[in-house]
C-alpha cells in the first residue's frame, strides 16, 4: 500500500466499498471445507524435548477480513477449525485490509471462540497496523489471544520446554529481534512467528531460532504446478513466498493464507489452514530399570 493511502483513510474506505460489493455480489461466498487445504507438514527440531515429539501447531493467517472472507464465512471457517487435532493455535497477522470499523465485532466472535487447548498466540501484519494496531491488540485481550509481538512464552510439556516467540510487522518497522533474543530460554528450541517471509534472512542469521512461521505472501494468489512456487512476490516476500524452506540451519515456512488483500483470485492456490507437527532429532529415552 502507498503511503498516501494509509494518510487517506477515505481512500481506504472507498477501496473497501467496492471490495465489499465484489465479495457480496459472488454467488459462491459461502465456507466449505472443499474451499481449503488443510496442509500437514511435519518439522524436525534439533533438541526438541521428548515430549514435544508430535507436538501440532494450527497457523491460520491473512484472514484480511472484508475481502475474500466476510464474517459468516470466518465464523463457519472457526467451526471447521475446532473440530481439527491440533494442540494450540497460532496467528500470523492481517486480519483485516482496509477498514477495521464493522468488523472488529465479527472478528471478536470468531476469533473468541476459536478452540485451543495449550492457547491462542499472535502477532500483527503489515495491514493490522495501517488499520490500527491498538484495536488488533484489544481483540487479541478479549479473545484470550496472546500478543506476542517482540516476546516470547515458554511453553511447559511434562518434562520439557519450547520458546514460542513473536516478531512486530517489519514492513512497518516494528520489529525489534533484540527485544526477543533477550527473553529466549537457550536451553530450548525456538519456534519465531513473524508476518513477513523475509524476515528469515534476519532472524536465521541469529542462529537461535529453530523455526519461523509466516504468512503474508498469499502464495502470490498464484502457484505454478511442478515448480510449486509463484512469481507475484511483494516486499518482504520475495525470498520465501511459499511453502518449506531452509534459510541457514533455520527451516522456514510460509503459509498461502485464507484471504486476499486484493482481488478474489487465487489459481493453483486454495487458502491454506497449516498444521505443523513437531518431530524430536533426539534419541529416544530409554527406562532403565
Ligand atoms: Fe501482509
Amino acid at each position: 500500500m502507498k503511503d498516501e493511502e494509509i494518510d487517506h483513510p477515505q481512500a481506504m474506505k472507498i477501496r473497501q466499498g467496492i471490495q465489499d460489493a465484489m465479495t457480496y455480489s459472488l454467488p459462491d461466498k459461502n465456507f466449505s471445507p472443499k474451499k481449503i487445504d488443510v496442509i500437514e507438514v511435519d518439522i524436525e527440531l534439533d533438541n526438541l524435548g521428548w515430549d514435544f515429539h508430535n507436538f501440532r501447531i494450527l497457523n491460520l493467517c491473512d484472514i484480511h477480513m472484508g475481502q475474500w472472507i466476510n464474517p459468516e464465512y470466518l465464523d463457519d471457517l472457526i467451526d471447521y477449525v475446532n473440530t481439527l487435532n491440533y494442540d494450540i493455535v497460532t496467528l500470523t497477522g492481517d486480519y483485516v485490509s482496509y477498514v477495521i470499523d464493522g468488523y472488529d465485532e465479527a472478528l471478536k466472535k470468531s476469533l473468541g471462540k476459536l478452540k485451543s487447548p495449550g492457547g491462542k498466540f499472535g502477532v500483527l501484519g503489515n495491514h493490522d497496523h495501517w488499520m490500527g494496531s491498538d484495536k488488533i491488540r484489544e481483540i487479541f485481550d478479549q479473545c484470550d489471544i496472546v500478543d506476542l509481538s517482540n516476546d516470547v512464552r515458554l511453553l511447559s510439556r511434562g518434562d520439557d520446554k519450547l520458546n514460542l516467540a513473536g516478531v512486530d510487522s517489519c514492513t512497518v518497522c516494528a520489529d525489534n529481534l533484540d527485544a526477543v533474543l533477550a527473553k529466549l530460554d537457550d536451553d530450548y528450541p525456538t519456534i519465531l512467528l513473524a508476518h513477513e517471509p523475509d524476515f528469515a534472512h534476519e532472524s536465521s542469521q541469529t542462529g537461535r531460532i529453530d523455526l519461523q512461521i509466516s504468512g503474508h505472501s498469499h502464495g502470490g494468489q498464484l502457484i505454478i504446478p511442478i515448480v510449486e512456487t509463484t512469481p507475484f512476490r511483494g516486499p518482504n516476500s520475495t525470498k520465501y513466498p511459499v511453502g518449506l524452506y531452509k534459510v541457514g540451519e533455520m527451516t522456514q515456512y510460509t503459509s498461502k493464507g485464507l484471504g486476499t488483500n486484493s482481488f478474489r483470485i487465487r489459481i493453483n492456490c486454495k487458502p491454506e489452514i497449516t498444521i505443523i507437527t513437531l518431530k524430536t532429532k533426539n534419541k529416544q529415552r530409554i527406562p532403565v530399570e
